[in-house]
């Protein structure tokens, strides 16, 4: 059997930001596990040498922006959602070798379900994704495993869209070059760019949005994100991206340690630092 691993660590650029560790610490510690999780924040020039570091250290962790296509390269394997997604956001060390998996789609997913109610995937569904980086790749491989569903893609740069979108064609049905026509129709808008994230911006007017659409956000910051915020001001379903950060790390507490994550105790540590 593999061994725990004794250090956990984020890598990203920055990462002073993220909340991961406040609630993989609590995790930890509720688990009674000797280990501790820390946020790197290493440069892409660095990430090589770091990487090969925590190989022969053992150790596993989780990726985010913006090194996960770049760690996904440098896995001797990955699970079949990675390699779908084209990205890594949770690493862990077998036999000397490192392996990669996308808890992002699970996250994503998990996110949705609670939004939008019912136990099974969402179905029949026009649904909205604003992106094209790694976040989008992760939603559109989720959308891929729910019934009947398509999307309307639009990113900020054309060509970006256009290679995501021949990537995924299974689920794109069109692209749109601005995000007011990509929701038009839509029942479901996802917001899997970084717009919202440091200021009060909205990635779409929510006028824009119909009325019996629901929103996903995958930002969260403290007091929700302002399309969050503006959507349900107009009547609508929505939800930012804390919801999605606890699953796809609980689904990787679950992938490092083989036991059953205290989600309560994340949600707690979570909900606790965003409200301080
Ligand atoms: P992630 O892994 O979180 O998806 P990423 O790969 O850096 O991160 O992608 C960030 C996404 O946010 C991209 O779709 C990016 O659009 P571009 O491809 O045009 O760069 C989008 N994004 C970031 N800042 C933006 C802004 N100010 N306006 C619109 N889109 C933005």
């Amino acid at each position: 059997m593999t061994p725990r691993p004794s250090r956990l660590v984020l890598l990203g650029h920055p990462v002073r930001h993220s909340l991961s560790p406040v609630f993989q610490n609590a995790a930890l510690q509720h688990a009674g596990i000797p280990a501790r999780y820390e946020a790197l924040d290493v440069p892409l020039e660095a990430l090589d040498g770091c990487v090969r570091a925590l190989i022969a250290e053992g150790a596993a962790g989780n990726v985010t922006v913006p090194h996960k296509e770049a760690v996904a390269a440098l896995c001797a394997s990955r699970t079949p959602l990675a390699e779908r997604a084209g990205a890594v956001n949770t690493f862990w060390v077998e036999a000397g070798a490192l392996i990669g998996d996308n808890t992002d789609v699970a996250g994503f997913a998990s996110l949705a379900r609670q939004l939008l109610g019912g136990d099974a995937p969402p179905r029949d569904l026009t649904i909205a994704v604003l992106g094209a980086g790694g976040a989008a790749a992760a939603v559109l491989t989720a959308i891929e495993q729910w019934p009947n569903c398509t999307t309307i893609l639009y990113n900020r740069t054309p060509a970006r869209r256009d290679r995501l979108a021949r990537r995924f064609a299974t689920v794109v049905r069109g692209t749109a070059d601005d995000p007011v026509r990509a929701v038009a129709g839509c029942g479901l808008v996802v917001n899997a760019t970084s717009v919202g994230l440091a200021d009060d911006v909205h990635p779409v007017p929510v006028e824009a949005i119909p009325r019996t659409a629901a929103v996903l956000d995958l930002v969260y910051r403290p007091g929700e994100t302002a399309g969050v915020r503006a959507a349900r001001a107009r009547g609508l379903r929505a939800a930012d991206g804390a919801g999605m950060l606890v699953e796809q790390g609980a689904a990787a507490f679950e992938r490092w340690f083989g036991v059953p994550a205290p989600r309560d105790v994340m949600w707690n540590a979570l909900a606790e630092r965003l409200a301080s």
